[in-house]
């Protein structure tokens, strides 16, 4: 079992602990005498290693609710019905609430326990590669309201994050992908080696999914195919996963309430919230994976136009997300994104912060307003 913690000073603020199956989790817990389960309906069904944890909890005569786990479902009227529920069964203030599927689950049961009589104890198993990698660490909790994503929510961190390779198994390619992003997002932000680690691995998974889809003839994209070669290489993602969880838990310790540093996990979330959110409006398909690596390139272009990243440097980038089947055309245009990029929560007087990557390990903070990204990108 391998821990790696976030510090306020030399206080321990949240643990996250890396460890295999149901008993290391069941470790964690010795100390919670009154633990309340609110976990992704569709995780238990899915997910082996989840339900072997559902299981355990029931034995131990834990309480469970499960959840809709969309982005439609991600509003305050599912977080009162978890506050409700907590009431209902009688959850008290040393009650802690384990949230068990994506960041869409813990986002909303990391809230309900922030706010429930003022304020319980919550922890997660994310059962996703995103939530493993970001959206489970560092605290932010919240809800999407007024059509606007993570408008109400806060900052407080689980007492741990469990994170277990098994319930990586039964990831669909997609949300495997999502996670992928995130997971080269943070090694641009600080690498040690990583990134390379990481592309070399995922283009591996991409080669050996295209070769497995190419022997069956099976010319488009096959869910069975995905299991087959992820559950091949997922030991192999472990030493990632963890060394992701590590530069995060350093970023939120040196800048828990994001005044500074921690914006830099934003790197290409500018670009990608504008992608997704065209993408909404137009009905098109576009995954959170995609938009991040697509944002990711403009931000690389961007910072190359400022004479910040070197002449290639984006096109480099390119070619690697390319390679680990990470980037697809952007069906839109930067003017088209500019008013997307407007409406940025982030913004202040008028400038967003953008994320600029000027090497891999190497990314800065910078003030533009849209009008000068775009006239920089046009
Ligand atoms: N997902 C970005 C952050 O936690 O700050």
């Amino acid at each position: 079992m391998d821990q790696i913690n976030i510090y306020s000073g030399e206080e321990v603020l949240s643990r996250i602990v890396v460890a295999d199956g149901v008993e290391a989790l069941e470790e964690c817990l010795e100390q919670y005498r009154n633990v309340f389960v609110v976990m992704d309906s569709n995780v238990a069904m899915k997910c082996p290693a989840a339900y072997d944890m559902s299981q355990m909890l029931n034995r131990r005569g834990a309480p469970g609710m499960l959840v809709e786990a969309s982005e439609e479902a991600k509003c305050m009227e599912t977080v009162m019905d978890i506050c409700g529920w907590l009431l209902d069964n009688g959850a008290d203030r040393d009650a802690l609430v384990l949230a068990i599927g994506g960041g869409v689950t813990t986002d909303m049961a990391g809230f309900a326990a922030s706010l429930y009589k003022r304020g319980v104890r919550f922890a997660y198993v994310p059962t996703t590669l995103l939530a493993q990698v970001d959206a489970a660490i560092g605290g932010k909790t919240g809800v999407n309201a007024w059509g606007y994503k993570n408008m109400l929510g806060t900052i407080r961190q689980p007492e741990f994050t469990y994170l277990c390779p098994q319930v990586l198994e039964s990831l669909p390619m997609q949300d495997f992908q999502s996670g992928a992003a995130e997971m080269l997002k943070t090694f641009i932000i600080e690498d040690g080696g990583h990134y390379a680690r990481a592309v070399a691995l995922l283009q591996d998974l991409a080669a050996d999914f295209v070769k497995a889809c190419e022997s069956s003839s099976t010319l488009s994209y096959n869910e069975e195919h995905w299991s087959e070669v992820l559950s091949r290489r997922l030991s192999q993602m472990t030493p990632l996963i963890a060394a992701a969880a590590k530069v995060k838990a350093g970023v939120v310790s040196r800048d828990q309430y994001e005044t500074g540093e921690r914006r830099k996990l934003n790197l290409g979330h500018t670009f990608a919230h504008a992608i997704e959110s065209l993408a909404h409006r137009q009905h098109d398909e576009m995954d959170h994976g995609h938009a991040v690596a697509l944002g990711m390139v403009y931000a690389a272009q961007l910072s190359e136009k400022l004479g910040m990243a070197e002449e290639g440097f984006a096109a480099a980038l390119e070619r690697d997300l390319d390679s680990c089947l990470l980037l697809v055309i952007c069906p839109y245009g930067v003017k088209d994104m500019a008013e997307a990029m407007r409406k940025d929560k982030k913004a202040e007087e008028g400038k967003v912060h953008f994320i600029l990557p000027r090497a891999i390990g190497d990314v800065t903070v910078h003030a533009l307003t849209v009008d000068e990204a775009v006239a920089l990108l046009g």
